[in-house]
């Protein structure tokens, strides 16, 4: 009865996928949650550095009862120095994901069209199907590079509202080209997003170009680089017109003074940031080296994973199966129509990539 009365759009909805909890995990398997090791999502081994200490100040300030500053001004000005821009440029809000609804219900109304390539992150498509909007997806092209001709063509013919584009994209784990994706922002005729989930470990970043181009919108999280998927905290930044736009569809507080607190104390620490995120790029080559060794093509990567093609879906499968089985989760695209037989697997640290690399050569 109730079910008849949701929208279209959401009965039509083909949802996000929640991955199986290390509890669902460690029951499956007869093992102990914290037994659980996750390279499927892309999340930092490390917390930040500062964790304890901000959590201990978080405490001794004993105010969970009350709503703390909506404007979120603290975490502006620290946000605005860490990424070059003022702090009416920003709109802050829980995760990156939040800032793609965001991008989403500031832009599209109902039967609006949307431009992503394809692999991808899939929340743009579900932001964006979420509120009616048609999802148009050009294939990436040669070495997982944007198609970027193909994009700017759906963009013009469908009269595109947004184009989502991942840099790096996941799952890929590629760079795009800088000239290929200036030209994508100076002529899509539509604003681009470009989600920049992993652009610490990349070193780069669009976010000069909002000096030439008003129609870009860049997303940045916390989740990767910082080590804070649990704490839930992102931005994106914008042109400060752009940026009071989003700031108007922005809910008032969804970020929790805790997140807040400790995501301030670890942008007045980037060094540290920056260390563990040199820890991982220095494990990234020694792992995809091991993951040859074990019998699958490496793809070169400038993030924290490693896209990897085994013989056959079959082949992938099981591989997945027997990580899963000893609570190594990695990410299956075993059945992927994309990308059939492939598993993206996270760099963590050289004892847990060794864990896994045992796994695979029947060593655990
Ligand atoms: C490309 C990309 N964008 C956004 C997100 C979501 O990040 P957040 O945890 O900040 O919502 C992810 C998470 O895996 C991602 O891979």
């Amino acid at each position: 009865m109730i079910e008849r009365l949701a929208r279209q759009t959401v009965l039509a909805l083909d949802p996000y996928e929640w991955e199986a909890s290390s509890e669902q995990i460690a029951a499956r398997h007869g093992l102990r949650p914290r037994d659980v090791v996750r390279f499927d999502l892309n999340t930092s081994p490390f917390p930040p550095a500062s964790w304890d200490a901000a959590m201990e100040a978080a405490r001794a300030e004993r105010r969970p009862n009350e709503y703390f500053d909506t404007a979120y001004a603290e975490l502006s000005a620290l946000f605005g120095d860490y990424l070059g821009v003022a702090p009416d440029q920003l709109v802050i809000g829980a995760g990156a994901d939040e800032i793609l609804d965001i991008c989403a219900k500031t832009f599209l109304d109902n039967g609006d069209a949307v431009v992503i390539s394809a692999p991808t992150y899939s929340m743009y498509a579900i932001c964006a199907r979420q509120l009616g909007a048609v999802v148009h997806a050009c294939p990436l092209g040669p070495h997982f590079a944007p198609d970027v001709d193909g994009l700017l063509r759906a963009a013009a013919a469908t009269r595109a509202k947004i184009i989502f584009h991942c840099d790096p994209n996941s799952p890929t784990g590629n760079a795009t080209d800088p000239a290929d994706l200036e030209r994508l922002v100076a002529e899509a005729p539509c604003p681009v997003v470009v989600d920049e989930a992993y652009a610490e470990f990349s070193g780069r970043s669009a976010i000069p170009l909002l000096a030439r181009y008003p129609n870009l919108i860049v997303v940045r999280t916390m989740s990767k680089a910082f080590g804070m998927a649990g704490m839930r905290l992102g931005c994106g930044v914008a042109r400060r017109e752009v940026a009071a736009l989003l700031n108007r569809v922005r809910p008032p507080n969804s970020v929790s003074v805790v997140t807040a607190r400790v995501a301030a104390a670890a942008l007045c620490d980037i060094p540290a940031m920056q260390t563990q995120v040199a820890a991982l790029v220095a494990a990234r080559e020694p792992f995809a080296a091991g993951l040859h060794a074990a019998g699958a093509h490496t793809y070169p990567s400038v993030t924290n994973f490693l896209l990897t093609r085994w013989p056959d879906p079959a082949a992938a499968g099981a591989v997945y199966d027997r990580l899963e089985a000893r609570g190594i989760v990695v990410r299956n695209f075993a059945r992927h129509p994309a990308i059939p037989g492939h598993l993206r697997i996270t760099v963590r640290t050289p004892e847990e990539n060794a864990r896994l690399l045992a796994a695979l050569a029947g060593r655990e």
